[in-house]
């Protein structure tokens, strides 16, 4: 029986590519986006069909429980228990703190930080009755080094993998991992809104002085999510060409 896997914010950069390596290796797939989202979803899964690959797409925004809730239940009536979670869903809200309002940050922390207990609530016990399941926060190199401008955007992040820790305790015993993917700077939309003389300078400042390919985040996200992969769990693994190591 192929795995079931739901990826957050799965139509996005990150996202996409996690979308059809997962789908690759053999699982049914359901991407989850924004309900303002709609006309792009199915822009999508008609790109991706035409790819080869059959991806379902449901909204649901995930910075709320019950909206949450209401599409695990669906995904689960339609195409059976998830047993794979990539909380993927993130936004960005880069301001200095000094101009930094409540409403900044509240939707950053709701959206990257909340929907990660939104999502993961209502599959959790499945999980643990049925003694597998995967679930992969996509957190960030900002998440463990700080970075200037995102006080709210790196709090989040930094909670991703928190966690992440406490949570792999309680499924350690129980055949379910729960891990993090700290992602450094990926080509995609969110880091091509930054200024480029900003994007330039941290493009310089990267070892490999090169963004990522969001195809290398998934090869990491495709490890964990395996079933070899029983054995890591409460793991950060850094992708970030060597922007930070520790
Ligand atoms: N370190 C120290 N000082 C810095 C700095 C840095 N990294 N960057 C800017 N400054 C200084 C400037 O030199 C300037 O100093 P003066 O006031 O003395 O002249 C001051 O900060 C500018 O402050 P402002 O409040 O006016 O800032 P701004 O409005 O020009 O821009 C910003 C602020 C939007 C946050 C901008 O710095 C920025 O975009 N930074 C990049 C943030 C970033 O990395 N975002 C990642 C997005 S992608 C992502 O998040 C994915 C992921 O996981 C990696």
């Amino acid at each position: 029986m192929a795995r079931i896997a739901l990826v957050t914010g799965g139509i996005g950069g990150i996202g996409t590519a996690i979308c059809t390596r997962l789908a690759k290796d053999g699982c049914t797939v359901v991407a989850n986006h924004h309900p303002s989202e709609a006309d792009a979803a199915d822009a999508w899964k008609q790109a991706r069909a035409a790819e080869g690959f059959t991806i379902a797409t449901f909204a649901a925004d995930v910075s709320s429980f019950e909206d949450s809730t209401r599409m695990v239940n669906e995904i689960t009536e339609q195409h059976g228990p998830i047993d794979i979670l990539v909380n993927c869903a993130g936004i960005t809200r880069d301001k200095t703190f000094k101009k930094m309002e409540a409403a900044h940050w509240n939707a950053v922390i709701n959206v990257n930080l909340n929907s990660v207990f939104n999502v993961t609530r209502p599959i959790w016990e499945g999980m643990l009755e049925r003694g597998f399941g995967r679930i992969i926060n996509i957190s960030s190199v900002n998440g463990q080094r700080g970075q200037f401008g995102q006080a709210n955007y790196s709090a989040a992040k930094a909670g991703m993998h928190g966690f992440t820790m406490a949570l792999a305790q309680e499924g350690a015993s129980k055949g379910v991992t729960v891990n993090t993917v700290s992602p450094g700077y990926v080509e995609t939309a969110m880091t091509l809104a930054m200024d480029e003389t900003v994007r330039n300078s941290i493009i310089g400042g990267i070892p490999m002085r090169r963004m990522a390919q969001p195809d290398e985040i998934a090869a990491a996200i495709a490890f964990l999510a395996g079933d070899q992969s029983a054995y890591v769990t409460g793991a950060n693994l850094p992708v970030n060409g060597g922007l930070f190591m520790h």
